[in-house]
């Protein structure tokens, strides 16, 4: 299991280049499967997500190439299986997103269900809602689902939450349907964008993809095409706060500051100065900042994937701040850890108080889910002593070469993988 050894850092300084994003190339690399033909993915993180979603969709049988760092050169001719076997689906949540393309081109699916994770139960009954109302016939039994129907039909949907992942897979199979879908409550996430973007240039019809409603009128085939995806979002938050942590000055890049603007809040409102370019944000962390309370929303509110890097910052900002998650119900985890470093926080329900302490204690600590990971690592940074994060690979499944990227602006800290 691999560990990560971080020491106390001096301030972060210098530049990093953001990596492709793994929320948008996920659910982009699944839609390869609605198109006849060769699709070339630029951009990709080169992540254990991407390298599951490999391994599943070449098991239904498509080719997958990976050329230089992050191009992926897909190919669907046939289907080999129509079965996204337990065994490789229960190692990422967004296996569920095969179940669109693989229902809309072939007529049949049988999916393991992805079952929860640390952050909570995690259901899947938006997506079963949505395929359903679109004509797909649904059974399910033994950690499986199967969706059966020759020829999917277009529908009004309504979705109770606006789910990404229920919006994504409606989305798909939606594409390849008879007429005209609409999904109402839909996910406004930049990822459903890049998603309807990539399926249009494939020859799709989709209209409103960022606004809570979404137009698809379904198309007889789709071409392959060549995307590029869009700058991890959620990456370039992390370093974002890892600069402010530690007070640090850090040009981030290959950022579409439109994606940040509530993590830019956010840290302003703590006193942290931003300054946004075209494709890049600076990030300088300041001595004079003071608490702030949170709550984690559907985009375009704060993001619950940078919920608990930022519990890392408000608990050595001296004061009481309050987060509340509103997005899943076990998401908290990293407080304990943080607490074993001497935090100063208390969870009520989905309310995590936080009392901001002047210094934390390196201590060994544990990565329960990949952003808990991160949080862990950035609170190493100006812990005092040494830090050991274990179970690392979690966080092998959202950063790129996220230790490297740490280390190129100062980081004191060490992957040790046995
Ligand atoms: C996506 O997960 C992201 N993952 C998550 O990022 C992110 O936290 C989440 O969206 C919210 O922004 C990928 O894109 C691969 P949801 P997803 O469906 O699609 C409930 C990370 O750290 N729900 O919007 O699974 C669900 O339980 C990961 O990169 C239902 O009740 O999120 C949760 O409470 C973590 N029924 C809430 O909605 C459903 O059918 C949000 O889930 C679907 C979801």
């Amino acid at each position: 299991m691999a560990k990560i050894l971080v020491k106390k850092s001096k301030a972060l300084n210098g530049e990093v280049n953001i990596s492709g994003s793994k929320n948008a190339a996920l659910p982009i690399m699944a839609a390869t499967m609605l198109a006849e033909g060769e699709c070339v993915i630029e951009g990709a993180p080169l992540l254990t997500d991407i390298y599951n979603m490999k391994n599943l969709m070449q098991h239904l049988g498509s080719s997958i190439e990976i050329l230089d760092e992050g191009t992926l050169k897909i190919q669907q001719n046939s289907f080999t299986s129509h079965e996204s076997p337990y065994e490789l689906a229960s190692k990422l949540r967004a296996s569920f997103l095969v179940a669109g393309p693989l229902l809309a081109r072939t007529g049949y699916a049988k999916i393991a269900l992805p079952g929860g994770c640390q952050i909570g139960s995690r259901p899947v009954d938006l997506h079963i809602k949505g395929l359903g109302a679109l004509g797909a016939k649904i059974t399910q039994g033994h950690g499986y689902i199967e969706l059966s129907c020759k020829k999917l039909k277009g529908a009004n949907i309504y979705l109770d939450f606006p789910s990404v992942g229920a919006t994504e897979n409606i989305l798909m199979a939606a594409s390849l349907a008879q007429g005209q879908t609409t999904i109402e409550n839909a996910a406004v996430e930049p990822e459903i964008v890049d998603l309807a973007n990539f399926i249009n240039l494939m020859g799709g019809d989709i209209k409103g993809a960022g606004t809570d409603t979404i137009r698809i009128n379904g198309v007889k085939k789709l071409n392959g095409a060549k995307y590029l995806v869009i700058p991890d979002r959620i990456e370039a938050g992390t370093f974002m706060v890892a600069a402010a942590i530690t007070k640090g000055n850090v040009k981030i890049k290959n950022v579409l500051p439109n994606h940040l603007k509530p993590i830019s809040a956010k840290l302003r409102e703590i006193g942290v100065n931003i300054q946004e370019g075209e494709d890049h944000i600076i990030v300088q962390g300041c001595d004079k900042v003071k608490p702030t309370d949170i709550k984690t929303l559907p985009f375009p509110g704060f993001p619950t994937d940078m919920q608990a890097q930022f519990t890392s910052l408000l608990s050595t900002i001296e004061g009481t701040s309050l987060i509340i998650e509103t997005i899943f119900e076990n998401r908290f985890q990293h407080a304990a850890e943080l607490k074993r470093m001497g935090a100063n926080i208390k969870i009520e329900g989905n309310f995590e108080i936080i009392e901001g302490t002047k210094q934390l204690s390196g201590a060994p600590v544990k990565a329960t889910d990949l952003r808990a990971g991160a949080a862990l690592v950035i609170a190493g940074l100006v812990a005092e002593g040494e830090t050991e994060v274990s179970e690392a690979h979690h966080i092998d499944r959202g950063y790129y070469k996220f230790c490297e990227k740490l280390k190129s602006l100062g980081a004191d800290l060490t992957r040790i993988d046995d």
